[in-house]
């Protein structure tokens, strides 16, 4: 079993509030077709969430009357979340949205408690659950935003996954020369933080730097990484058939 995320500037315009695009996101289903059973599918929340998120602070915690904020960000990403699993449901695919706000709990930003067993019960069934970014309640700071990348690293040692992937905009992680740094193990994350900028849009979980420590993280436990670039044609399905691509995430023993 897989865990893949496919980034919010993948399925959004990013440079133009709350626009979803639906192309991207019917060909990334053609793409899965037939994975259902062996695939849990994480997305970011892009034009539709990150904005909102930041408006109201979220991040930060929860003042008073960012309830408001909570039901305006959730919305905006839980609607994204419906309109992949219509276009996965077009192409043949039995994919069914489940909300990290109704299945975790953080602390501190932080999961601290999360419902894996309806994630399970699709796998069991056959079906391909879609888990995004959201917001949380939270226990330190009243609420939080949980990326899509802890989400994938919570999911795939929970679920004991083989692998996860991490479809982004970029071709990987890129290095300060521009190309694709083709492997990455936890002991290179020092030197990776100077070089590493932020996200050139709203980002309010971090950018590539936060994606890199989440998933060295994982590399960590045994469980390795691929960041790729899932706007270009037929590489989500490259991934899923264990072709070499991007960015190579693993333990410090693997090189490769
Ligand atoms: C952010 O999720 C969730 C919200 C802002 C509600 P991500 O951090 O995983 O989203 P992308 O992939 O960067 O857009």
């Amino acid at each position: 079993m897989r865990v893949l995320k496919i980034g919010g500037s993948v399925i959004t315009d990013k440079s133009k509030r709350r626009t979803p695009r639906p192309d991207a996101m019917a060909r990334l289903a053609l793409e899965m077709a037939g994975r259902a059973g062996e695939l849990v599918l994480v997305h970011g929340a892009g034009s539709c969430g990150h904005d909102s998120a930041a408006r109201y602070g979220i991040s930060e915690g929860l003042s008073a009357g960012a309830e408001t904020g909570l039901f305006v960000t959730h919305k905006e990403v839980a609607r994204l979340c419906e309109m992949l699993c219509a276009s996965l449901q077009d192409a043949g695919i039995p994919a069914l949205p489940l909300h990290p706000l109704d299945l975790a709990v953080t602390a501190d930003k932080r999961i601290s408690s999360f419902n894996t067993l309806p994630v399970k019960a699709c796998l069991e069934r056959g079906v391909l659950p879609v888990l995004h970014g959201d917001v949380t309640f939270d226990t330190e700071q009243g609420a939080a935003i949980l990326s899509g990348d802890q989400l994938v690293v919570h999911l795939a040692l929970e679920l004991r996954a083989s692998d996860v992937g991490l479809g982004t905009e970029v071709d990987g992680v890129l290095g300060p020369d521009g190309g694709v740094i083709r492997n990455i193990t936890p002991d290179m994350l020092p030197q990776l933080r100077s070089l590493l900028e932020g996200s050139a849009h709203v980002d309010v979980t971090g950018g590539m730097l936060g994606k890199v420590e989440e998933l060295c993280r994982l590399a960590r436990q045994g469980v390795s990484s691929t960041v790729f670039n899932a706007s270009v044609d037929g590489n989500v399905r490259s991934f899923l058939e264990n072709q070499p691509l991007g960015t190579h995430i693993h333990g410090d023993e693997r090189h490769g």
